[in-house]
């Protein structure tokens, strides 16, 4: 099968398509035909071991010393059910399925295999395989900062996003919006399109006014971008007001929130943003144009038709 190998770390042409070995799944993994996967902001990090001091030694013994163990990157797919092994229950050939491997990387590639206990699940009956891999990895994200700031117990709450235009940012205007919260969103004058399509009205434009300095005050302030510290915002908190940020610890996965984003998707709640799609041939220029850190919501990229 075709996939896309990380030969080491480095700028995106250290990227290359190569014939690997197809996978067989063990007797509790599905094997997927992968139809889509996404290139987010995560997979641009470790291919460019992009962190700061001392982290970088920190991900070089988690990822790989002098390139990523896996070498095949990519977290989240979408696909069909091609074979399954002798003890699956929960799937059959055929059926559609999404889902997110995390640290096991593997989906910018032709084939995966996963345990059917994993993160993986049938997909939004409604979606196609682009807005499925879509909805993932931010999605997944926000669900995970947002519960930690436990905005299911505030109601009507005052919330607050920072950098609303990302992949993290979109899926948390949206699933802020689940919740019934009145949401401002802090964006750049050409996010602001987006924004509106969202349907939030209030937005602060970071390029035109400081959003540390306006007189609204909020009970849930997340930095989807990992932009600001909470001292930064102190003056901007509700009392009791809760601070989140990408930048401060590590979102897990679960089916839950994936079940909870096909749900939502499945209602008409949640909607895939997309801003390019590219094909697998052209990995490098997906990987330049995420590394530019400007994308709008996801960025898809088409393994198989
Ligand atoms: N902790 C975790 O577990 C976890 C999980 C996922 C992601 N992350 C991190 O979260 C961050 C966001 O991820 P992502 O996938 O959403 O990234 P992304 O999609 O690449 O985010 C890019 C977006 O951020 C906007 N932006 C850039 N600078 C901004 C600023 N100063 N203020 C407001 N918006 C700004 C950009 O629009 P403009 O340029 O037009 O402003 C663009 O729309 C990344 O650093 C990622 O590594 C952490």
């Amino acid at each position: 099968m075709r996939a896309v190998i990380c030969t080491k770390y480095g700028l995106p042409d250290v990227l290359q398509i190569q014939e690997v070995e197809k996978p067989t799944p063990k007797e509790n993994e599905i094997l997927v035909k992968i139809i889509a996967t996404a290139v987010n902001s995560g997979d641009v990090r470790v291919r460019g071991l992009a962190v700061e001091g001392f982290m970088k030694i920190i991900m070089r013994l988690v990822v790989g010393i002098s390139k990523p163990r896996k070498p095949i990157l990519g977290t989240v797919f979408s696909g069909v059910v091609e074979t399954v092994g002798n003890k699956v229950s929960k799937f059959k050939v055929g059926d559609k399925v999404f889902g997110m491997t995390g640290f096991k990387f593997g989906t910018y590639a032709e084939y995966i295999t996963v345990n059917q206990n994993s993160n993986v699940i049938e997909m939004p009956k409604n979606a196609t395989f682009e807005e499925a891999v879509a909805i993932i990895f931010g999605g997944q994200t926000a669900i995970y900062f947002l519960e930690k700031a436990k905005i299911a117990e505030k109601v009507n709450s005052k919330v607050l996003i920072i950098g609303a235009t990302g992949s993290v940012g979109a899926a948390a205007v949206q699933i802020a919006k689940h919740h019934q919260a009145e949401i401002t969103a802090v964006c750049s004058s050409e996010g602001r399109k987006l924004i509106s399509e969202l349907g939030v009205n209030n937005i602060i434009l970071y390029d035109k006014e400081d959003f540390t300095k306006q007189t609204d005050k909020f009970d849930i302030i997340f930095d989807a971008v990992g932009k600001t510290t909470k001292k930064e915002c102190r003056n901007i908190f509700n009392e009791n007001g809760v601070y989140k940020s990408v930048s401060s610890g590590y979102a897990s996965e679960t089916i839950q929130q994936l079940q909870l984003l096909k749900e939502l998707f499945e209602k008409g709640e949640l909607n895939a943003v997309i801003d390019k799609t590219f094909q697998m041939d052209e990995i490098i220029d997906a990987h330049r144009y995420v590394d530019s850190g400007r994308k709008k919501g996801n960025v898809v990229l088409k393994i198989n038709e």
